[in-house]
């Protein structure tokens, strides 16, 4: 069953959102099938909260759960220099609705949330990746953007 979109709302994650977002972000990693050493996730944790460091993470907060067990979603974005305009543009990089949320508009009101920071910014485009068989995911990206004829590749240094 899906729950009621209406209680579901973003904002910027805070201080007090760490053990959730940590709860989270682990299952998050579980479901890339990777580990994240504690350092790299403490400093990604530390360069959310600080705001000289430009890259942002905002969560999705249930109002019907619990104050300290409402986080129910988070995404993360970083606004780069693009070569083809003089505005930045957004990379939206990790992105995750918990399962007792899905579909029911969390994740899309986790990416709206950063179309209108972005908008704010000055900033006139938003795109991320997923993975070709993330089929549940391009559900909802069809709705909310435009799938690109890009293909990544990768070579670790
Ligand atoms: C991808 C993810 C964030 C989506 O979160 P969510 O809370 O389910 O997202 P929403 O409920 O906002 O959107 C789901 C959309 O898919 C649509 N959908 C679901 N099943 C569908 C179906 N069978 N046919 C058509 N549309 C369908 C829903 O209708 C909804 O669209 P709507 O906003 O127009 O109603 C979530 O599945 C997740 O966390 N997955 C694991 C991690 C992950 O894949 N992250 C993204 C990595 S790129």
């Amino acid at each position: 069953m899906s729950p009621p979109k209406e209680t579901v709302t973003v904002r910027f994650a805070q201080e007090a959102d760490k053990q959730q977002w940590l709860d989270r972000w682990e299952l998050y990693n579980q479901f890339y099938k990777r580990t994240v050493p504690a350092n790299v996730t403490a400093e990604q944790w530390r360069r959310f909260l600080d705001p000289a460091s430009p890259v942002y993470c905002a969560v999705a907060v249930n109002s019907e759960m619990p104050e300290g067990a409402n986080v129910v979603g988070f995404v993360t974005w970083l606004p780069h220099i693009y070569t083809g305009s003089i505005e930045d543009i957004v990379y939206l990089h990790d992105l995750w609705s918990d399962v007792t949320q899905r579909n029911g508009g969390t994740g899309r009101k986790l990416i709206e949330f950063v179309y209108q920071d972005s908008k704010e910014k000055g900033i006139k485009s938003v795109y991320w990746h997923t993975q070709h068989f993330n089929h549940p995911a391009q559900l909802l990206y069809t709705k909310v953007g435009n799938k690109t004829d890009f293909v990544q590749y990768k070579h670790d240094l």
